[in-house]
């Protein structure tokens, strides 16, 4: 990945504003100091969403989504880290800077794009003179709409149809063979890998062709559809055939529908269900679940409802149950022998879809039902089997209130396994983490802690200190971060909590900071400049009594040098000259 200078960012950061990049996007309220907007990120009724305009961050309440402009574009434009910075730079109206290593592979990458953008350019050209295609689609009853919007196109038969129209020297013949266009025979000669097929472009985030899918038009040849390869720009166990049209079709995507094939997508699409993807033959893999879950709250799975379906059901219940948060929903709809999403819906339309959704098995009863298939409930032994299988399950789905709930099942079913629920471990994950929501008392926390948390707060404070800054050399968790980070603002005192958050992005430590930084602290300026002061005040004590004890070892053991003597008299005078900290 290309790597842009850590200063670019900081300067991106502070010329834009986190509020007008969220409010041209989210209707947002100002509630004092901040905003408050019902959270893009999950389905809510009153607003737990916030941004500062201070802090350049926004922060959910309810889901614990939180970042800085880069991220929110990053989650609600779905855009990758560099093209959500290439956005905001566009904003600002500066250029970006990279190296140029990452240039060359940018290149690379670029030309890979382009020659599948050709070869799409090209199977469309083919579609458009080919009766044979256009019949195929129009028997199986895909409107001409459906055609252009699905970008269907069609690889004309022979060997070298593409490859003699695109493959004009060696380098681009190379380039489609990097792109999964070409095969090769074992003496060496490449030929067209998609011959006389219907060719379903794969579209990646941004629209771009990144695949194909390609299907027979008459039985017995070959395998019914051909996938394009793993290629760099194309892995099969992180895309979602049709993503792409359902995002153009819907702001807010209200829940995603996961079917199997090309054809179920389109014929859905067509009818009026148009928020169906498919996993392109593949089981739902975890980056599916993540891809799925980070568009809609909302997720059905179809499968057959034979034992091949409910073995790949429950290849997805492995892969969504450690992204179950709090209000993510998963669902499952087992269809009939012998048919598929593109037959129901052809002959029960997008209301007899939308029945069978609604009464689709939930995640909670699919997973006790799968698992309690062969076990007796009637017996100790039995239960006793259920909750041995139930509890590394259980254990994957991330703290909260659905986590609480699937246990409170398990010890209705069996009588152990889980604790009783508690009405305090209902509140939402990230309200536990942070410390108690908006306005609670701030638990007790380390000094360290509580400088680090002041500063997310006002990074500015750091900018009143004046190196050397003796705390730097005690031995304690968060030292050094909480140096590196006064060093930072020292260098840059105008940085906002945003920013610095982004500075860290790659720090071991940077969960625990933007946790820190999504807390409200108590209190106005003045209090939060007087916490600051004081922990530093205090840590500095800690580090002459730590330089003391060590010097005073030393003493005994080895003797002193003459400077060491110096610096051991003037801690002690230091240390008489002040109050001892209350201990
Ligand atoms: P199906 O055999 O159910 O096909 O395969 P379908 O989608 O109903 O296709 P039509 O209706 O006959 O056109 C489901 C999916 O499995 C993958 C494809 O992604 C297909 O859409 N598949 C199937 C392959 O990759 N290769 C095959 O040979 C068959
Ligand atoms: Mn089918």
């Amino acid at each position: 990945m290309a790597r842009i200078p850590d200063g670019f960012i900081d300067d991106l950061l502070a010329r834009t504003d986190i509020v007008e990049v969220v409010g041209a996007r989210v209707p947002l309220k100002r509630q004092g100091k901040e905003y408050s907007a019902r959270c893009p990120f999950h389905d809510e009724r009153s607003p737990s969403f916030w941004v500062s305009p201070t802090k350049q961050f926004y922060h959910c309440f309810g889901c614990g989504a939180h970042g800085t402009a880069i991220s929110f574009l990053m989650n609600y434009d779905r855009l990758e880290f560099l093209d959500a910075v290439e956005e905001l730079a566009k904003r600002v109206g500066v250029e970006v800077p990279r190296d140029t290593r990452s240039r060359n592979e940018d290149s690379d990458t670029q030309e890979l794009f382009n020659a599948l953008e050709a070869a799409q350019r090209f199977f469309l050209k083919q579609y458009a003179s080919s009766g044979k295609a256009q019949g195929y689609l129009d028997s199986r009853g895909v409107s001409i709409d459906i055609r252009d919007r699905f970008g269907i196109g069609y690889a004309p038969d022979g060997f070298n149809a593409l490859r003699d129209a695109l493959g004009t020297d060696e380098r681009r013949i190379k380039l489609l063979e990097r792109g999964g266009m070409l095969s090769k025979n074992d003496s060496g000669r490449v030929y067209d890998k998609f011959r006389d097929r219907v060719m379903f472009p794969i579209h990646d985030r941004r629209g771009r062709v990144i695949a194909f899918g390609g299907r027979v038009l008459d039985k017995e040849d070959g395998p019914k559809y051909l996938n394009s390869p793993e290629t760099p720009l194309f892995h099969k166990g992180r895309e979602l055939y049709g993503l792409w049209q359902v995002r153009q079709t819907h702001n807010k995507i209200p829940r995603l529908i996961v079917v199997e094939g090309y054809m179920d997508v389109i014929a859905l699409f067509q009818h009026g269900v148009d928020t169906a993807v498919a996993t392109l033959g593949t089981a739902t893999t975890p980056d599916h679940a993540e891809l799925l879950f980070r568009n809609a709250a909302d997720v059905y799975f179809c499968f057959d409802g034979d034992r091949a379906g409910r073995g790949a059901a429950w290849k997805a219940v492995e892969s969504v149950l450690p992204r179950m948060k709090d209000g993510r929903q998963a669902f499952f709809l087992f269809l009939p022998d012998g048919e598929d999403p593109d037959s129901l819906v052809r002959s029960e339309g997008a209301e007899g879809f939308d029945r069978r959704l609604r009464d689709a098995t939930p995640l909670s009863q699919f997973l006790f039902d799968s698992i309690a298939t062969d076990v007796n409930l009637n017996t100790l032994e039995g239960k006793g089997r259920l909750a041995e299988r139930a509890k590394p399950l259980l254990a994957q789905i991330p703290d909260g209130a659905f986590a609480d709930l699937m246990k409170q099942r398990l010890t209705e079913l069996t009588g152990v396994g889980g604790r009783q629920a508690t009405p305090e471990t209902h509140v939402p994950t990230q309200r536990a983490h942070s410390g108690g929501g908006r306005h609670a008392p701030t638990p007790r926390r380390s000094l360290v802690r509580s400088a680090i948390g002041v500063l997310l707060q006002k990074p500015s404070l750091a900018a009143g200190l004046t190196p050397p800054y003796r705390f730097s050399a005690l031995r304690q968790p968060g030292i050094d971060l909480l140096t590196e980070i006064v060093e930072v603002v020292q260098q840059r005192p105008e940085i906002s909590t945003g920013a610095l958050l982004e500075h860290f992005a790659e720090h071991p430590q940077s969960g625990a900071l933007q946790k820190l930084a999504s807390q409200s602290l108590p209190g106005n300026d003045d209090t939060l400049q007087r916490e600051f002061f004081d922990a530093v005040g205090q840590l500095e004590k800690q580090m002459v009594e730590q330089r003391l004890a060590e010097l005073q070892m030393q003493q005994g053991e080895s003797g002193l040098s003459d400077e060491e003597k110096r610096e051991l008299l003037a801690l002690l005078q230091a240390r008489l000259s002040r109050p001892r900290a209350p201990n």
